[in-house]
C-alpha cells in the first residue's frame, strides 16, 4: 500500500454515510433542505481533497432505498439537487481526472436523472484517477436481491451452475463489480449503524465514526479518520 508523505497509509477505498444534513439544518433554524444543499458542497469538495489523496475508490450513500419513506417535499428537493449537481459533477470529474460510477437501481428515477447518470458515467469512463461511487437508490438488500434474481435467471438458462457458485461469483452480481472492497468506512453524525450500506462489501471493513455533521465535514476530518484507520490492526479472522 501506498504511503503518503506523512508515512500515512492511504486506504485504497474509503465507503462514506454522510448523515445529518437535517440536524446541521436544524441547529441553525433552517428548513433541513438548507442541509442537504450545503452537504451537496461538501460531497463536491470531498471528492476533490480524496482525488489529491491519492484515494482510489470513494462510495458516498447519497440516497437509501429506505429514504423514499421521506416526506414528498424533503424528497422532491432531493431529486432537484441531484440535477443540478450531476451537471456540476460533470465538470469537476472531468476538470480532476475522476471516473464516476453509480451504484443503487437507477430504474425508479424520472427519465432525466437517469440520463443524467448515464451521462456522468459515459463521459468520465476513461478517466484514470479517482472513481467516485455514487450511491444512490442503493440498498444493500435490494442490491443482493437483485444479483440474486440476475444469478437464479442465468442458472435457469443453463449459463450458470448453482453447485459451481462461489463468493467471487456473486461478487460479480452485486453493482460493485470488479471494484475492490471498502478498506475503511466513516459514517458522521454519531449514529453507530449500517443503514443498509454495502452489505456484503463491508464484511472486513474497518469503522469509524465522527460526530462531526456531514456538511462541517473536511479535509482535517478526513484526515483525523485515515489517521484513526492507520492505527488499527487490521485482522480478517485470522491471527497476527
Ligand atoms: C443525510 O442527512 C442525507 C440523506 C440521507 C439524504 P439526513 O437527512 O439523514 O440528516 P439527519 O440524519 O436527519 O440529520
Ligand atoms: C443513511 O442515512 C442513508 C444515507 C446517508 C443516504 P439515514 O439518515 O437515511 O439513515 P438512518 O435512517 O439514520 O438509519
Ligand atoms: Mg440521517
Amino acid at each position: 500500500m501506498d504511503e503518503n508523505r506523512q508515512g500515512m497509509v492511504i486506504p485504497k477505498h474509503v465507503a462514506l454515510i454522510l448523515d445529518g444534513n437535517g440536524r446541521w439544518a436544524k441547529k441553525r433554524g433552517l428548513p433541513r433542505t438548507m442541509g442537504h444543499k450545503e452537504g451537496c458542497v461538501t460531497v463536491e469538495k470531498t471528492v476533490e481533497i480524496a482525488a489529491r489523496l491519492g484515494i482510489e475508490y470513494l462510495t458516498v450513500y447519497g440516497f437509501s432505498t429506505e429514504n423514499w419513506k421521506r416526506s414528498s417535499e424533503e424528497v422532491g428537493a432531493l431529486m432537484q439537487l441531484f440535477r443540478y449537481y450531476m451537471v456540476r459533477l460533470l465538470k469537476i470529474a472531468k476538470a480532476n481526472n475522476v471516473r464516476v460510477r453509480m451504484i443503487g437501481d437507477r430504474t425508479r428515477f424520472d427519465r432525466d436523472i437517469i440520463e443524467g447518470l448515464n451521462r456522468l458515467e459515459s463521459e468520465t469512463k476513461d478517466n484514470t484517477g479517482l472513481t467516485f461511487v455514487i450511491a444512490v437508490n442503493y440498498g444493500g438488500r435490494d442490491e443482493i436481491t437483485r444479483a440474486v434474481k440476475k444469478l437464479a435467471a442465468d442458472c435457469a438458462d443453463g449459463k450458470q451452475d448453482p453447485q459451481a457458485i462461489t463468493e467471487a461469483m456473486i461478487a460479480s452480481y452485486l453493482d460493485t463489480a470488479d471494484m475492490p472492497d471498502p478498506d475503511l468506512l466513516i459514517r458522521t453524525s454519531g449514529e453507530l449503524r449500517l443503514s443498509n450500506y454495502l452489505l456484503w462489501q463491508l464484511a472486513y471493513t474497518e469503522i469509524y465514526v465522527t460526530d462531526c455533521l456531514w456538511p462541517d465535514f473536511d479535509e482535517t476530518e478526513l484526515q483525523k479518520a485515515i489517521s484513526a484507520y492507520n492505527g488499527r490492526e487490521r485482522r480478517y479472522g485470522g491471527v497476527k
